[in-house]
């Protein structure tokens, strides 16, 4: 192991989900009808593996899209930012995105990644330590949807920069985002400003196109939720069992992914027996779809408002600048 990686697993504060919650989780989703599992725990290593893979299919264009808008306008977001910020971002990943923001910023204090997938975390953390030598890593483990008390940087930072890209807020209900962004509100304290990435509203065929690509690498993603299940808390999901199929539903602007089950068929779980009809369809994923009136009401219902923004030229996509109102 080199230096760096020691260095950040020294720092690392470790709150990764415990099988005894995944699976207090998992049969509470499959007690509720239709059944339901939390997306949350698609980010194992594989998981977070298959993720940056879908980034890069032909057909997901929210990572790329993003990206490039963060590229084109990031002088205008850096100056919106201020200097010396303590950086703390929701669900980090590859790191990609911060490289970019991180680059642009003005003397930033320290960056806290909280991520739920510790060979993620660690990865990214060691390899942006490289990068940024005088940028303090206090990388955190655990479920960015529970409460996290921050590790403090050495050097007194001017205010906490949320960073919340990639439109990860659209995997929660309009109540658990609300709940986050309560909580968000409250880390980042009255200074504070939060840049968020949402997708925006548009035609269902590039939606559901971006959800169903043809290699097949998002069936993959979904469907290494149940192989995570079996192996960390011995449930006995057949992988053959089930379907991958994602649909817009426009009524409630969300991308629904399900797994259908191929059959009738049983599933134990931590010794509760599950029964799945022919043509099931089990929950698995939302991925919400934004209108400017919708998310300016929802960051309304956590005391926040939409202080600044930026879509690419198609209107595909969107950073939002958020403060306390
Ligand atoms: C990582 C939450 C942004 O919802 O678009 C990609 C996850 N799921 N393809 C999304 C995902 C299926 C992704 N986020």
């Amino acid at each position: 192991m080199n230096a760096v990686l020691a260095r950040t697993e020294a720092s690392l504060t470790d709150l990764r989900p415990t099988p005894g919650d995944i699976t207090r989780d998992a049969l509470a989703g499959l007690a509720m009808s239709p059944k339901q599992l939390p997306s949350k725990y698609f980010y194992d290593e594989r998981g977070s593996q298959l993720f940056e893979t879908i980034t890069r299919q032909p057909e997901y264009y929210l990572t790329r899209v993003e990206m490039a808008l963060l590229e084109s306008r990031m002088a205008d977001i850096a100056y919106a930012i201020g200097p010396q910020a303590h950086v703390v971002e929701y669900g980090s990943g590859s790191g990609r995105k911060t490289e970019q923001l991180l680059e642009c910023l003005h003397d930033p204090v320290a960056y806290t990644p909280i991520e739920i997938s510790r060979s993620t975390v660690l990865a990214s953390t060691a390899r942006l330590a490289q990068l940024f030598p005088k940028i303090e890593m206090l990388p955190v483990c655990a479920d960015f949807t529970r409460p996290v008390e921050l590790p403090e940087p050495a050097r007194e930072p001017r205010h906490i920069q949320m960073f919340f890209p990639g439109s990860t807020l659209g995997n929660f209900t309009h109540h658990e985002s609300v709940v986050l962004l309560r909580a968000m509100h409250a880390t980042m304290g009255r200074r504070g400003q939060a840049l968020i990435g949402i997708d925006l509203d548009k035609d269902t065929a590039t939606l559901e196109a971006a959800y169903n690509d043809n290699a097949g690498v998002t069936a993959q993603f979904t469907l290494n939720l149940l192989a995570r299940l079996n192996r960390e808390i011995g449930s006995d999901f057949d992988l053959d069992g089930f379907r991958h199929r994602a649909v817009f539903a426009r009524e409630r602007g969300r991308i629904e992914t399900f797994l259908v089950s191929q059959r009738a068929q049983e599933v134990t779980v931590a010794g509760q027996r599950f029964h799945f009809a022919a043509a099931e369809a089990m929950l698995v994923e939302y991925s919400h779809k934004y209108t400017d009136a919708g998310f300016e009401q929802l960051v309304a219902s956590a005391d926040l408002k939409v202080v600044d923004g930026w879509n690419d030229p198609r209107d595909w996509f969107g950073l939002r600048m958020l403060e306390p109102r």
